[in-house]
């Protein structure tokens, strides 16, 4: 089975949240199941200067007046999988986040920048590639890539790739003026409901959604979610029409690259038998952050985009009164949010400290120093910091949506609980289970103990899901 997977992120080059660690990780898994997968992906900076000397494959031409040209390049992960670098100088060599300019706003050519990935992955798909391998399926992920299953139904032959469209968050459509129908190569045919036009805007997640062979997205209750009007973001009716080809997969993480025990940003690596190493971790954790070391307080962590999504102005309310806690915070996001919770800690520094900024190292060792976890999304595709903290022996405080619902059990389950699960969404639910965590913290560590080896001890690896898409797959396209 050949699979083209096409991202435009990638760990541990070019990462702005959950998609570049899928996107590292899902292809090595399906690789290691028997797949030949190779991932497309725009060859921006850090890629270029990672990869200076990789060789070139094929010269590709303006797919369409106003469009650039591009080439492409062939490099590998580290884990063996063909990279195929999408190289661009006027589309990809942009310093910093690949979809914002320093201003913080969309680049105003994104159109035309994720138009060009739409192309060249509909082009390798196609019996035009200039490429000798050809994929059975093409795999899109989020809107970035999503105009290529549109341009495939439109223009491709009847030996195309068929098609498979992953949504790791409706929240981001990819939504631009209708006037580029044209310029990006599609019909006028396609402006229509149930085209590529939403609102009188054209959508790259609707053509995605639309037009390709299979949709998925990462997990089961998200799956379910995204067909109500509650979480489907305007787009429910069609997610409705198509829940035949709808499948949800939770998403796996990378246990080599997430493991406590050979974890190298740790103070004190340990495993699921030697849990009390943890408080070394903690130590000094509270240190490099300058909160004072009291083995009695209980350390929460919290490593998020800030945003709406993921409830951090909840968990803002929530610090102004939790004074029998200490709290660390990794994240960037609305200036707003950035703002208060620098002011929080400037009010609390015994008991809050904020870093803000993207920072791997920090984030692996507040996963390992922190006794719980904080993450009450308002909505969540499925979440990776949860399966990281639950690997690190760190229960996950959560709300119940998407993909914390199918992987977080509350701690009321005697047999089965690996975190806290509150139900009704607000800072009540959220408080409430808070001080349920940390009386049960306080009070009964050999049941705490048994939620953090029982976190410790699952598999939360991507062989199982790895498994799913390739079954996925076969279902859409059995192999020469
Ligand atoms: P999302 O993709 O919605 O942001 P996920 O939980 O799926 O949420 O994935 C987020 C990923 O980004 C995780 O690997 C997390 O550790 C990482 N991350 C988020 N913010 C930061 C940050 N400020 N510094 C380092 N890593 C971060
Ligand atoms: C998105 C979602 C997140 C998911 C990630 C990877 O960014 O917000 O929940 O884990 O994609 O699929």
């Amino acid at each position: 089975m050949k699979v083209l997977f096409v991202t435009s992120e990638i760990a541990p080059w070019v990462k702005t949240g959950g998609l570049a660690d899928v996107s590292a990780a899902l292809p090595a898994a399906l690789r290691a199941a028997g797949c030949d997968v190779r991932v497309l992906v725009p060859a921006y900076p850090a890629l270029r200067t990672a990869f200076a000397d990789a060789p070139m494959l094929a010269a590709i031409a303006a797919p369409r007046p106003g469009m650039h040209g591009a080439a492409l390049r062939l490099a590998h992960s580290p884990s063996g999988v063909p990279l195929y670098l999408l190289e661009s100088a006027l589309c990809f060599e942009r310093a910093g986040n690949p979809y914002l300019g320093p201003d913080g706003r969309d680049w105003g050519d994104n159109a035309l920048r994720f138009g060009l990935l739409g192309h060249v992955a509909a082009l390798l798909a196609d019996s035009a590639s200039p490429l000798d391998w050809r994929p059975d399926i093409l795999h899109c992920n989020d809107w970035q890539s999503a105009l290529a299953p549109a341009l495939l139904h439109y223009h491709g032959s009847s030996t195309r790739a068929a098609t498979v469209m992953t949504v790791h968050n409706l929240a981001f459509q990819g939504l631009f003026d209708g006037a580029l129908l044209a310029p990006l190569g599609l019909p006028a045919s396609a402006w229509r409901f149930d085209g590529v036009e939403f609102h009188g805007r054209l959508s790259f997640l609707k053509a995605g959604l639309q037009h390709a062979d299979a949709l998925t997205t990462v997990s089961p209750t998200y799956a379910a979610e995204i067909c109500t009007p509650a979480h489907g973001m305007g787009l429910d009716g069609l997610l409705r029409h198509r829940a035949a080809d709808l499948h949800g997969i939770v998403n796996g993480i990378d246990t080599q690259e997430w493991n406590p025990a050979t974890d190298p940003h740790l103070a004190a690596p340990y495993d699921a038998g030697s849990i009390e190493r943890k408080a070394l971790n903690r130590s000094a954790l509270r240190a490099a952050l300058g909160l004072p070391d009291c083995p009695a307080t209980p350390l929460i962590g919290m490593v998020s985009r800030l945003t709406g999504q993921k409830g951090a102005d909840l968990v803002a309310a929530l610090l102004a009164d939790l004074d029998d806690a200490q709290f660390v915070l990794l994240g960037s996001g609305d200036a707003a949010l950035e703002e208060l919770f620098g002011t929080l800690a400037a009010r609390h520094p015994q008991r809050i400290a904020v870093r803000i900024g993207f920072d791997e190292a920090l984030a692996h060792r507040i996963e390992a120093g922190a006794d719980l976890f904080m993450m009450p999304s308002r909505f969540e595709p499925c979440g990776l910091n949860q399966l990281y903290s639950l690997r690190y022996g760190t229960p996950p405080l959560v709300h119940a949506t998407g993909g914390l619902a199918d992987t977080v059990i509350d701690a009321a389950d005697a047999e089965r609980g690996n975190g806290f699960v509150f139900r009704t969404p607000g800072l009540a639910g959220l408080a409430a289970c808070t001080r349920r965590a940390l009386a049960l913290w306080r009070e009964q560590q050999t049941l705490w103990r048994r939620l953090q080896e029982r976190g410790m001890r699952a598999e939360h690896g991507w062989t199982a899901s790895a498994q799913a898409y390739r079954a996925l797959y076969r279902t859409l396209r059995q192999p020469a």
